[in-house]
């Protein structure tokens, strides 16, 4: 297992890193739609202690950090270096002051405890071992402290990264995990779409009072069409089709594009490229 962990965390340091570097624009505005309401509706009140798990490029810790105020602390823990030191320097940037970040596997590693709160934006559904993950957050919570997790719901109710994988399908063939040497994600973004599996797993984390909110928003793929479709060809399940593919994703991209094309151009407005999306905010208690 520890192993196959390594895979996934060189793949968020190194070409998961690049290319979400490339679409961040795109990524944590689109991706700030949910995990603005999840702020929202689930308070994280003036002095608390947060944790931000996954936090890729920080910028939903530098938000809860200005609901907790001064006299309370975000941490972001991301398993990649790279991510990591992108956030630490964004946040010097905007000079916010009580928010910092460290490098940790959230499955193994100590997370600095404790926190009254544990916040994830599509953090937590990468994990190789979730169970794993989930005791090792709640064990770092004080008891009464809320987990709340931002999880994309089922395929179909998010067509931006689903109609998209579904059309490279037809196209590129799949080289599933096990059946390459290359650096992977992990189980990808719909590992948390089932609540009874999700609701499961918690209970066996130790967490009580756990409870799914759904939420749906139109989200921005792309300034415009072409932009869209190297989005669609860069991230999610159709880009990873399409990079373990290796040489023959690579020959076969003119007729992904076509493709996606196709797809997508029912989504473009005069301002932008914009597709349904659909999450579930879960919140869970350590008693
Ligand atoms: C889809 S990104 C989300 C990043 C950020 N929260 C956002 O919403 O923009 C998933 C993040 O989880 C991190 N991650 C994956 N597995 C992890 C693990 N075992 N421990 C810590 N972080 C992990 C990745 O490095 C990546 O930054």
């Amino acid at each position: 297992m520890a192993g196959e962990n390594d895979a996934v965390i060189a793949a968020w340091n190194t070409v998961l890193f690049d290319k979400f570097h490339r679409f961040k624009h795109l990524l944590t505005e689109g991706l700030a739609a949910h995990s603005d309401e999840a702020l929202a509706r689930h308070v994280h009140p003036e002095a608390a202690r947060v944790l931000d798990v996954g936090c890729g490029f920080g910028d939903s810790a530098q938000r809860i950090a200005g609901y907790v105020g001064p006299r309370g602390a975000v941490v972001g823990v991301d398993c990649a270096g790279n991510f990591v030191e992108a956030a630490t320097q964004d946040a010097l940037r905007a000079g916010i002051g009580n928010v910092s970040f460290f490098e940790a596997d959230v499955q193994t590693d100590d997370l600095r405890g404790p926190y009254d709160f544990a916040f994830s934006r599509f953090g937590t559904m990468f994990f190789t071992m979730p169970g794993a993950a989930l005791r090792n957050i709640r064990n770092a919570l004080e008891p009464g402290g809320r987990l709340t997790m931002v999880v994309w719901r089922r395929r179909e109710d998010n067509p931006w990264l689903h109609d998209a994988e579904v059309r490279v399908r037809e196209i590129v063939p799949v080289v599933s995990h096990e059946d390459t040497d290359q650096v992977h994600c992990g189980p990808g973004p719909f590992s948390m779409a089932g609540p009874d599996m999700v609701s499961s797993l918690l209970c066996s984390a130790g967490y009580d009072r756990i409870a799914f909110e759904r939420y749906d928003a139109d989200i921005c793929i792309g300034r415009d069409l072409a932009e869209a479709i190297e989005f669609a060809m860069a991230l999610g399940p159709a880009g990873e089709i399409i990079r373990l593919a290796g040489e023959e994703g690579e020959r076969r991209k003119p007729e992904v594009v076509a493709a996606l094309r196709e797809t997508l151009a029912p989504h473009a407005r005069e301002d932008g490229v914009w597709a349904p999306s659909s999450t579930w905010f879960v919140t869970a208690r350590n008693p």
